[in-house]
């Protein structure tokens, strides 16, 4: 046998999140039980007394007393726009008088406003910010998070904004998935002759010289696009994503979030790994997304925060679809939070408790092409997070407030007492070479 890295015991309940999304029982609840992990994976689950036979707490590294606790996985948010600089907190309060997001953006505010602030940031600012927002996520239960670039709209910030990504990755236990968003809005750029870069240019200046440069820096997984109005049509937005499919990344399509432009038959179209947003996706476009196996990402935190109509999840799970949920956290959508996310998901969405833990681990996974991740099972990595409340039902029962008491990352402690840093430090690792801060101001 490996190393016995943890043992977490006497839990009240391990949700596994591997039960069928159809039948009764989709968190896959085992009671009384323990988890045993060996070199970083999951060893074990079964109950406490058969795994603590084979495995004995008292030669693992990290032995957890989960007595009255929940278990579950960590959560995967596989939709967010974490990497930023700027506050738009001003803009909540815009919102809230009744400015719209289309009309802010349309001002040069929102999107433009972000990019501004990130277009002059240095990297180690970008870093650092980054970082922080992990810090959040990681202390809310989350693992794993995809996070976009689109906050550049020129080929130097772009891979700028990969770059702090990727060692972001390197310095965080949260994994970091990069995605690539040069597509996230027409830029309010002039061309050499003056004149105003529109849609069509600036998809060109994507296909052309972003995808290539991106290909080239080798980072970015994914290839995403703001199909909608007011950002790129459904032609603009396939021309993208095939550009970059010739790149190697995998489409991904922000699709019906502000109005209903096909950005869902367009996702089932070219294969993409998910379609995202769908608040005015119809029958028709949730039969695409299953009949292609596109996962459907749903962001209830947006819809909140816009005040619009949220996404009808329930009738999407129903009718068979692996729908994920996930956070959406962007200036415009501030919440880190997947047990905020999963609290909407339930009330607004018609999701159960159970629907949502699979939405927010199991399902965001296969959104990121991660199967590994997002459920607790032998051979999966031990991403785990421990609640202080006896089930995964506290997490939306308990909306706005983190019931999350120990976090461990591939078996090791990340969160709480089982943590051996310093109180008030985050589980950041050290850099491990002098480049950092390099391109700082
Ligand atoms: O997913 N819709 C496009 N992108 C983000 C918002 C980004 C922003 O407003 O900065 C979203 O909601
Ligand atoms: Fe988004």
């Amino acid at each position: 046998m490996g190393d016995l890295t943890a043992v977490v015991r006497d839990a009240a309940e391990v949700a596994t999140a591997t039960g069928d999304l159809r039948g009764d029982d989709p968190a896959g609840v085992v009671e009384d039980a323990a988890v045993a992990v060996v070199d970083g994976g999951i060893a074990a689950v079964g109950p406490t007394e058969e795994v603590t036979r084979e495995y004995p707490p008292e030669n693992a590294t990290h032995a957890v007393e989960a007595r009255g606790r929940a278990v579950i996985p960590g959560y995967v948010d596989s939709h967010t726009h974490a990497c930023f600089a700027g506050d738009r907190s001003d803009e909540f309060e815009a919102k809230l008088q009744g400015t719209t997001y289309g009309e802010l953006l349309a001002a040069g505010g929102g999107i433009h406003r972000t990019v501004r602030a990130t277009r002059a940031a240095s990297d180690g600012e970008l870093l650092d910010n980054l970082l922080d927002q992990l810090d959040v996520m990681v202390a809310h239960g989350t693992t794993t998070v995809e996070v976009k670039s689109g906050y550049g709209l020129d080929t130097e910030t772009e891979l700028r904004m990969l770059d702090v990504i990727d060692r972001a990755d390197d310095r965080h236990p949260v994994d970091v998935v990069p995605t690539f968003m040069g597509a996230h809005a027409v830029p309010r750029d002039y061309d050499g002759d003056g004149d105003a870069v529109d849609a069509d240019d600036y998809v060109d200046r994507v296909a052309s010289e972003q995808l290539p440069a991106v290909a080239d820096q080798g980072i970015a997984e994914f290839c995403d696009v703001f199909c909608d109005e007011g950002a790129f049509t459904v032609e603009q937005s396939r021309r993208v994503l095939e550009a970059g499919r010739e790149h190697g990344l995998t489409p991904k399509v922000h699709a019906e979030e502000l109005a209903h432009r096909g950005g869902t038959k367009l996702a089932a179209e070219v294969g993409a790994a998910s379609a995202d947003h769908l608040l005015h996706a119809t029958d028709e476009d949730v039969q695409a997304l299953i009949d292609t196996d596109v996962t459907p990402v749903l962001l209830p935190g947006t819809a909140f925060g816009l005040g619009a109509d949220y996404a009808d999840g329930r009738a999407m799970v129903d009718a068979g679809a692996p729908v994920a949920v996930a956070t959406d956290f962007n200036p415009n959508c501030h919440s880190q939070s997947m047990a905020f996310a999963s609290a909407l998901a339930c009330v607004e969405m018609g999701l159960t408790p159970a629907e949502a833990l699979v939405a927010g681990t199991r399902n965001g996974a296969r959104a990121l092409d991660r199967e590994a991740l997002g459920t607790i099972r032998e051979g999966a990595s031990a991403d785990l997070v421990v609640l202080d409340a006896p089930s995964h039902v506290h997490v939306p029962y308990s909306y706005g407030i983190n019931r999350v008491a120990t976090v461990l990352k591939a078996g090791r402690p990340v969160v709480g007492p089982e943590w051996t840093g310093e109180p008030g430090d985050s589980p950041r690792d050290e850099p491990d070479d002098e480049s950092e801060g390099e391109n700082d101001e």
